[in-house]
């Protein structure tokens, strides 16, 4: 199980809130593994990129209770779980029917929390199934990968750096740092993303497939 892209939270029928996240990661990730001989499932947020659907589960949402419905559901039979998709943390408490006018001089929208995919399958997996995360951080950025980790209960995360340039959000490259629970670290440089996806598939297969 593979999750990929943004998610959109609704504010009325023509405006959400997103991110940035471009899918890239997440969709290597899952080619990789396919071309490995894993059964995959996708579950892309909307992104730009057409994902050829052959040869894997694709499952498409929007926000993001839409993802954690299919992230759970795939996960029952998942041996492997990898969360790269940028989920929204808040969502908009009310969707307006119709379009909100411009009327007032100052508008807020009051959000709620949205559920934790990586959280919620951390809370059920189960012996065997191995669980991973990515953490973007733009500070304290071991500290907080492994707080993640940690509170999560993945196997492991995958961080990537803000400050690290040609990585992250809309890049073709991404520079990683992998962390497990035992505290070991696997560092890399920077690297076009399908060269991460193995890197990052690799990493798994020695922990804990070899
Ligand atoms: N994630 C998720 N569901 C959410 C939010 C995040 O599955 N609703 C997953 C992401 O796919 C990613 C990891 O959790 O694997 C990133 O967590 P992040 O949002 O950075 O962590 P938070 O606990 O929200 O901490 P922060 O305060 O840094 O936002």
């Amino acid at each position: 199980l593979v999750t990929a892209g943004p998610t959109y939270e609704p504010i009325d029928p023509v405006r959400f809130i997103g991110n940035h996240s471009s899918g890239k990661m997440g969709i290597a990730l899952a080619r990789e593994l396919q071309q490995r001989g894993a059964d995959v499932t996708l579950v892309l947020g909307p992104v730009r990129q057409e994902v050829n659907p052959e040869g894997l589960t694709l499952k498409k949402v929007t926000t993001a209770a839409e993802m954690y419905e299919a992230a759970l559901a795939a996960f029952e039979e998942a041996d492997l779980a990898i969360m790269a998709a940028a989920v929204a943390d808040y969502s908009p408490l009310q969707k307006a029917t119709e379009k909100i006018k411009k009327k007032e001089e100052n508008l807020a929208i009051e959000l709620g929390k949205t559920k934790d995919i990586l959280k919620s399958l951390g809370g059920q997996k189960r012996t065997g199934q191995v669980l991973v995360g990515f953490a973007l951080e733009t500070n304290n950025e071991k500290e907080n990968a492994l707080d993640k980790l940690a509170r999560k209960n993945a196997d492991l995360i995958v961080l990537n750096s803000m400050n690290d340039p040609g990585a992250g959000f809309g890049h073709d490259t991404n520079k990683i740092t992998i962390f497990d629970k035992s505290g070991q670290e696997f560092a890399f440089g920077t690297r076009h993303k399908n060269e991460v996806a193995k890197d990052i598939v690799d990493t798994i297969i020695r922990l804990y497939y070899a």
